[in-house]
């Protein structure tokens, strides 16, 4: 298994809204034919796709009803083999969504295995006559009656996401036919959805309710076979070259590691929630403040904990966590903490991932009723927590939590719709206003944009061996306002090392320097304010010296 990987950046498709290529209103493979050389541009090196295949859309392309094709609203096979192949003469790979901890409830083998006990599909999903105590995660308990079979079905997402019997082996061997299927049409790898979620306890004993949604976890995550799963699908992975990144919803770095190296290895890489959590995750009822100290503990933990044994996967955003500049920056210092929040990130050790929108700095959409919100947990937390709170409280809640908060339409232009869709149609959801001043167009042409900035973080990070591979050192980890990082790298006689200054605050913030290198030559090599100049020389860094609100600064030092 090849690690190209590594040197990799990833830009992450949503794609009922990126582009809309016929006009009716939806994000669409010919609009993402469209718009690769705009991904290429950008830096990056391939393109992870959220789900593209028949949904009924019960959570947006995770509840599939067809594992072999593309949903009519965004194409046909052979629109994605266009793009396929245009991606790769641009010299980007492809990687797919593998979601098999559940399916649709509208998939052909649910419809089956409803009908009775004694079909071919009838143990493809986890039946009881009586049900346990876990909650689901997105729609209240998590067991649904179905009348036609008499019995209660699994579902740990949303009641139209029953979950598979992966103990049953004629799943599992569903499961190896789909990624076959994928990589024979030359697709380079799957970032596999709620993979530590797909082996349950025998008897599905009850949980211990502490929280609300999460009962039950206990039990199926990682549960007592999801090491052999896993490495039974490595296996049909590992007969092509291409690479597998799990998402671990509250995976420990313990055992992360166990998916991540030794010869029981199942995965390449993991998305770690650790650092999602330093404020709010998924839904309201446990939103808190952000918590800078929280947030870097939990890189820090996880750039320590992999570093020589495996990879971390980086990220801020996705099409499940609210926008970062509403969360952790400012919309205020809209345009200094978006580039501030690109080089927290960009230059850990491992592969980053930039969600579409999080380049141009999108921010967090507010809708004004919770009947204008579509995604399904939004729904249910709305209705299920803080019901006696005033709705605007309740609202501002979601505003801040919601999923929703960062699936709206990308924003292309400043033209109708932000250039998501022709003028006259309607797009299937809200554009955020901000579109006038936050879009692709505007931001080429301004030399300071955000937009800008991405570019050059990551032109810098594929150029510099030392912010690839290079140890990482956290300092002043006590900090509440500044995220100081080193990389470093060995050479001959010294050292190459990037020092990364960001300030999280709207304040001026005094500005600190590592013992080791005060008073030493570095040369600013990066920073997010427009200064008239940028010294060409290497200067010392100056005791004293103030940070403006949310600036960033990098430096290069050879010692
Ligand atoms: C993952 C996906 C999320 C989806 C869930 C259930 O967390 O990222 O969007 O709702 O799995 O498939
Ligand atoms: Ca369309």
């Amino acid at each position: 298994m090849s690690d190209w990987y590594k040197k990799m950046s990833f830009y992450q498709i949503w794609i009922r809204s990126f582009a809309d290529g016929n006009g009716d209103g939806i994000g669409d493979l010919q609009g993402v034919y469209e718009k690769l050389e705009y991904i290429k541009k950008l830096g990056v090196d391939g393109i992870w796709f959220s789900p593209i295949y028949p949904s009924p859309n019960a959570d947006f392309g995770y509840d599939i009803s067809d594992y072999r094709n593309i949903h009519p609203d965004y194409g046909t096979l052979e629109d994605f083999k266009r793009v396929l192949e245009k991606a790769h003469k641009l010299g980007l790979k492809v990687i797919m969504d593998l979601v098999v901890n559940h399916t649709s409830d509208e998939h052909p083998w649910f419809l089956e295995s409803r009908k009775g006990k004694d079909n071919p599909y009838s143990d493809y999903y986890i039946w009881r006559d009586n049900p346990n105590n876990w909650d689901s995660l997105f729609e209240g308990n998590a067991w649904e009656y179905d009348e036609v079979r008499g019995q209660y079905y699994l579902h740990i997402f949303a009641k139209k996401q029953p979950d598979l019997n992966m103990d049953n082996p004629a799943v599992r061997a569903e499961v190896e036919g789909i990624l076959k299927f994928w990589l024979d049409m030359g697709v380079d790898g799957f970032r596999e959805d709620v993979i530590n979620f797909i082996s349950k306890k025998e008897g599905l004993p009850n949980g211990v309710p502490f929280l609300p949604a999460v009962n039950g976890m206990m039990h199926y995550k990682d549960g007592p076979h999801i090491y052999e799963y896993n490495q039974q699908f490595r296996k049909v992975c590992q007969q092509y070259d291409c690479f597998q990144i799990g998402e671990g919803p509250m995976t420990t770095l313990q055992s992360a590691l166990k998916y991540l190296t030794g010869p029981g290895k199942s995965l390449d890489m993991m998305f770690s929630f650790d650092h999602m959590m330093a404020d709010c995750m998924y839904t309201e009822y446990m939103h808190r403040p952000f918590s800078l100290i929280k947030f870097k503990k939990a890189i820090s933990k996880w750039q320590y904990g992999l570093a020589g044994r495996a990879w971390n996967a980086l990220y801020l955003e996705n099409h499940d966590h609210p926008r970062i500049i509403s969360r952790y920056g400012s919309e205020i210092f809209w345009k200094e903490s978006g580039k501030m929040l690109a080089a927290a990130y960009l230059f850990l050790q491992g592969t980053p991932f930039v969600y579409q929108g999080q380049e141009i700095g999108m921010t967090n959409i507010r809708l004004g009723r919770i009947e204008h919100y579509e995604d399904v947990s939004t729904k249910t937390n709305f209705h299920r927590y803080h019901v006696k709170d005033s709705m605007a409280r309740r609202l501002a809640r979601i505003h801040v939590s919601s999923r929703d908060s960062a699936r709206t339409p990308m924003q292309w232009s400043g033209k109708p719709h932000a250039g998501f869709t022709a003028p006259d149609a309607t797009p299937w959801f809200y554009v955020n206003r901000n579109y006038t001043t936050c879009n692709v167009e505007d931001e080429e042409k301004d030399p300071y944009s955000i937009l800008r900035f991405y570019r050059r973080c990551l032109s810098l990070r594929r150029h510099s061996k030392t912010l690839i591979f290079g140890e990482y050192r956290e300092h002043f980890p006590k900090d509440p306002l500044l995220f100081v990082y080193e990389r470093v790298m060995q050479t001959g006689k010294g050292s190459t090392r990037y020092l990364v200054i960001c300030s999280f605050s709207a304040a001026p913030a005094l500005l600190r320097c590592p013992k080791h290198l005060q008073g030493r030559r570095g040369q600013l090599v990066l920073d997010n304010y427009e200064r008239a100049e940028m010294k060409p020389f290497a200067t010392t860094i100056e005791e004293g010296e103030m940070l403006r609100p949310y600036e960033v600064r990098v430096y290069r030092f050879k010692v």
